[in-house]
């Protein structure tokens, strides 16, 4: 069975392939970048754009992971034509229109689709690794949003099971991680496991944005605000799926010891 995955060489999707791999499956792996994908020699590596996709991409494919990239009503079609009978989407637990526009063509493909809506990745705790590894200070507004980070290692997991086995054609499947922890116990939660004495210090809203792109830093400040009221749930998702608990945040943190150091 040959896979495409799109975004290879993204935090989810390098796991998505090794764990291909491992289940023995032919993993096509696309990238605008051959040179700089630092891919497993194993798969077939091919140089492409989604905003241009060509015809070629999807041949001899079975499956895929698509994210929301490019037009994918456009993408879509190749795919079907070219005889792709599922796709796995990866979207967000976040709507928007990019991920309603991806979702609504995958489904109305009549292809077998998955979609895969992950919550907070505990990879932008990643973020903070240079002033964690300066300073030991992480400084940003709302110490007390309730965040459930996920593993991207455990997104991985569930798009690699709904892409190789039967069973979840038509689902769409929130994750999060296994615990509700607020920024502190985010930034004591990595200290923890990287063995540093770490402190979080609230910043006001405002001083947080100079430091951050205008769109990134309202889309961000109105989640973290939200989440200050109403925390982001504990999904069980992960564990019902993968049949195991979800990696936690200590265990994110052990697995990026050296990012932090
Ligand atoms: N961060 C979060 O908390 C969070 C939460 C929920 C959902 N998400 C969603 O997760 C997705 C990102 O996944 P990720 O973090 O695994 O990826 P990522 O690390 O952001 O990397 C982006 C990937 O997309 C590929 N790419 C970008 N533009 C492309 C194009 N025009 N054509 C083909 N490939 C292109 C890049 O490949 P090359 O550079 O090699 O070409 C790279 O592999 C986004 O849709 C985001 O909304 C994120």
């Amino acid at each position: 069975m040959r896979i495409l995955v799109t975004g290879a060489t993204g935090t989810v999707g390098r796991h998505v392939v090794d764990q291909l791999l491992t289940a023995g499956a032919t993993v096509r792996a696309l990238t605008r970048d051959p040179a700089a994908a630092a891919l497993p020699s194993r798969v077939e590596l091919v140089r492409g754009d989604l905003d241009a996709p060509a015809p070629e991409l999807f041949e001899g494919v079975d499956r895929m992971y698509l994210l929301a990239l490019g037009d994918p009503q456009h993408v879509t079609d190749l795919a079907k034509r070219a005889g792709v009978r599922r796709i796995v989407t990866l979207t967000s637990v976040v709507a928007s229109e990019t991920r309603e526009r991806t979702e609504r063509a995958v489904e109305n493909s009549g292809l077998e689709w998955t979609h895969v809506r992950p919550g907070m990745f505990a990879a932008n705790l990643l973020d903070w690794a240079d002033a964690i590894k300066t300073t030991g200070v992480v400084r940003e507004p709302y110490a007390d949003a309730r965040q459930t980070p996920v593993h991207e290692q455990d997104i991985a997991a569930v798009a690699a099971t709904a892409l190789l086995f039967d069973g979840h054609t038509g689902q769409t499947y929130p994750l999060s991680g296994p615990e509700s922890l607020t920024k502190r116990e985010q930034v004591a939660a990595i200290g923890a496991a990287v063995g540093l004495d770490l402190r979080f210090e609230q910043q006001s809203p405002d001083e947080w944005r100079t430091q951050v792109p205008g769109f990134v830093a309202d889309f961000l400040l109105d989640l973290w605000r939200q989440a200050t009221r109403t925390p982001e749930p504990v999904l069980s998702t992960v564990e019902d799926l993968l049949g195991r608990p979800a990696r936690t945040l200590t265990e994110w943190a052990a697995d990026h010891v050296g990012d932090f150091r």
